[in-house]
């Protein structure tokens, strides 16, 4: 059970520049964010606006060139390597919709894998991970290899490791950008139960207006912030004309 810190995630003024041979491309340009506990943010933009930059930094996969991030209350921009890995075992989840499962391990045991480095006793890890696999309804197929699945239930077993860390923060990647719209949905309502039952901080980036529906806030990327303002006008710019506002279609399950 995470208890603790309310804010899961603050971004502070969070700039994050690359350099490009004689450019400099100035990505994120004093991005602020704060995720509670048990919220569900989606993260709208244009291709190339920073948003899986912004995912990284979160995720503590990439360091910014300014501002400040605090996970669970800690402050990751200062943290040395060892510290960094052991808040991403420890804090992180991330399901991202290159990351795919290990094609010789069978679901169960690729859900394994982040338990490994913690040295989590071999029963344990087990019935962890067979937990794991019911919260997300596929444990029926715990002993399957990755190729015998199909797509959305491959997605299902790498959001049960992404969780099998416990984290705080779960960071998805246009997680259900393989997926047809209804797997996708259902990956979807997945990942907003666990946020809502688990008091995870659930931030997924997406292209999908129906998924960014289902969040309970979205945000858009544009010219390095987030703004809540013209997400309608950017989901029409990408030709699609639907209601932007979040879903509260909880009472149907
Ligand atoms: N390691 C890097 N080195 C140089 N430039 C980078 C690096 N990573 C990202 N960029 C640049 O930063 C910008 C933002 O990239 P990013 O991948 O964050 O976009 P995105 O919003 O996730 O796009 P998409 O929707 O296409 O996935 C792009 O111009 C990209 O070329
Ligand atoms: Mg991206």
């Amino acid at each position: 059970m995470n208890t603790g810190n309310e804010d899961a995630v603050i971004c502070k003024e969070v700039f994050r520049e690359f350099e490009d041979g004689t450019r400099v491309i100035k990505v994120l340009r004093g991005t602020d964010l704060t995720v509670k506990r048990g919220e569900f943010v989606a993260i709208v933009g244009a291709s190339g606006s920073g948003k899986t930059t912004l995912l990284n930094l979160i995720g503590g996969l990439d360091r910014p060139t300014g501002g400040t991030i605090l996970v669970d209350g800690i402050d990751i921009t200062d943290l040395n390597d060892d510290k960094m890995s052991e808040m991403r075992r420890h804090k992180i989840g991330v399901l991202f919709q290159d990351q795919h499962l290990l094609p010789i391990f069978t679901a169960i045991e690729n859900v394994q894998v982040p338990m490994l480095l913690d040295e989590v006793r071999a029963d344990k890890r087990h019935e962890k991970s067979m937990a794991l696999l019911a919260s997300v309804g596929i444990d029926h197929r715990a002993h399957h290899m990755p190729h015998e699945l199909s797509g959305g239930m491959r997605s299902r077993v790498a959001l049960a490791r992404a969780l099998a860390n416990d984290p705080i923060v779960l960071l998805c990647d246009e997680p259900t950008g393989d997926l047809d719209h209804k797997t996708g949905g259902e990956i979807i309502k997945l990942m907003r139960d666990l946020a809502k039952k688990e008091n995870r901080a659930v931030i997924t980036v997406t292209h999908d207006p129906e998924t960014a529906r289902m969040a309970d806030r979205i945000l858009l990327l544009r010219d390095g912030k987030l703004v809540s303002e013209l997400i309608g006008e950017f989901f029409r710019a990408s030709g699609v004309d639907v209601e932007t506002r979040p879903v509260d279609d909880s009472s149907t399950g």
